[in-house]
């Protein structure tokens, strides 16, 4: 990320943040980067100007402050928040003389909420909101990187985009996501769900009606595309669009018209239309059901969401930001996940994907009696049985080394523009190729 790139205010954590600091920052709206002390040879975060430094002093207080220097070097004003501990050296010169130039000292044995709040009254804009950022999708694996990036990528693009995945992947939360990137985010956002609409409304829903057009039409009514003009439709389970209104959504890709039943007089409409489906839309075309034509107009760009069980490292980050979500609302006992849990939503195959670990991770928090979720609170088994961690691995591997392949062809093999792109370091860039046997020289 270069300095101009950077929009919004973000931290950077001159240490290792936990995995509940990180995502309660996230949470707060505050993009998170790590400058870690133990990692001697990784590039200080090109963080721009609207950053402020949070500088851990709980562990490695003295290598920490060191970073500090350097940040400063490069970034005289930044402002820095320090957070400290019983094992922080408080008269070690080093951090001595540091202290008083700090904004605010917490202890970071109290909650996190000290810590927030610090950064809010930190001088400079407040954070975008977590809706307005590409981060909204909480994830780390590279497949996720990959997606996140293509979303900025077709968010200021005016083509349609068609977007793929299982069941509760997130289809809609992209679709969102993409809307809020692009141009059009001041603008309406329909999400119309096709599958939910009864056949002999679809068209009124969409395209609006005249007064008396048929039994029942007693006023004129205005249609999701006209109301969304200037805007974003997101037409989910677009396969099951029945035919005849399939050869209307085809004239407003083409023409950018459309008609109220009950009249032929062609109104002009402005939208940008993302459609989502979970049925094999080729298969569709194939049998008859969907129009040929009409896929291939939507198929212009295509986003596909992965399975959660082939997002490598993302199923405890997620389930670890649901719980906090949870615990914000209500303050239950759990606080984290105890390890055979963690190995066992690692194990399961997740069919109902995010929205499946959400809600189990959520009715753990409820009836857990300890700090630690256990297995049987997510109704998991540890032994797993029927599930077979050999294909659940591979697929993860297969699916990680696919977007790092894919990455680095985008980047032209340039390992520095791969790790911009996934938003790693040159160094994970270098030991990924390494552990997925890529030959760089033979891939160029
Ligand atoms: N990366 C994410 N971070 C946080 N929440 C997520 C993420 N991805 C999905 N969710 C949540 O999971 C649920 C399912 O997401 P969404 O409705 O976007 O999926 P979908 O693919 O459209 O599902 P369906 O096919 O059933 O319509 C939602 O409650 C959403 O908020
Ligand atoms: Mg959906």
């Amino acid at each position: 990320m270069s300095r101009g790139e950077m929009s919004g205010r973000c931290v950077v954590w001159v240490g290792r943040p936990s995995v509940e600091e990180h995502f309660g920052l996230l949470r707060a709206g505050w993009r998170t980067l790590v400058a870690d002390p133990a990692s001697q040879n990784e590039a200080l975060p090109e963080c721009g100007d609207a950053a402020i430094a949070v500088v851990d002093l709980r562990a490695s207080a003295l290598a920490a402050v060191r970073i500090l220097h350097a940040l400063r070097e490069n970034y005289p004003g930044i402002a820095w928040i320090g957070l400290t501990g019983s094992r922080t050296p408080a008269h070690e010169p080093l951090v001595r003389q540091a202290l008083p130039q700090a904004l605010e000292i917490i202890d970071g044995a109290s909650s996190f909420t000290a810590l927030r709040q610090a950064l809010q009254r930190a001088p400079g804009d407040a954070p975008a909101p977590i809706e307005n950022r590409p981060s909204i999708l909480t994830g780390d694996s590279p497949a996720i990187r990959m997606l996140s990036q293509n979303i900025r990528k077709f968010a200021p693009v005016e083509l349609p985009l068609l977007i793929t995945g299982e069941t509760g992947t997130g289809k809609e939360m992209a679709a969102r996501a993409l809307h809020q990137l692009s141009p059009r985010h001041e603008q309406p956002f329909a999400a119309i769900n096709c599958g939910a609409l009864p056949a002999n409304l679809v068209q009124s829903e969409l395209f609006g009606h005249e007064r008396g057009s048929f039994t029942g039409a007693t006023a004129r009514r205005i249609g999701h595309f006209e109301s969304a003009d200037g805007g974003t439709v997101f037409l989910d389970e677009i396969g099951d669009l029945p035919l005849d209104a399939q050869t209307n959504l085809l004239r407003v890709l083409q023409e950018g018209t459309i008609e109220r039943i009950g009249s032929c007089q062609s109104i002009k409409v402005d939208v940008r239309v993302l459609a989502a489906t979970h049925v094999d839309l080729e298969k569709a075309v194939s049998q008859g059901r969907f129009r040929e034509d009409l896929f291939y107009r939507l198929n212009v760009l295509r986003l596909r969401m992965p399975p959660l069980r082939e997002r490598n490292g993302d199923i405890e980050l997620l389930a670890q930001y649901f719980l906090d979500a949870f615990r914000e609302s209500y303050g239950t006992r759990a606080r984290a996940f105890s390890t055979t849990a963690r190995k066992a939503m690692n194990a399961f195959a997740w069919p109902g994907n995010v929205r499946e670990l959400m809600n189990r991770v959520q009715r753990a928090a409820v009836i857990a009696d300890d700090a630690l979720i256990t297995p049987e609170d997510l109704e998991l088994s540890a032994d797993l049985p029927g599930t077979d961690r050999d294909s659940l691995g591979s697929a993860r591997t297969s699916a990680e080394r696919e977007a790092i392949v894919d990455c680095l062809r985008a980047s032209a093999f340039n390992i520095s523009e791969c790790a911009r792109r996934l938003r790693v370091s040159r160094v994970t860039v270098y030991r990924l190729c390494k552990k997925h046997q890529l030959a760089l020289d033979q891939l160029r």
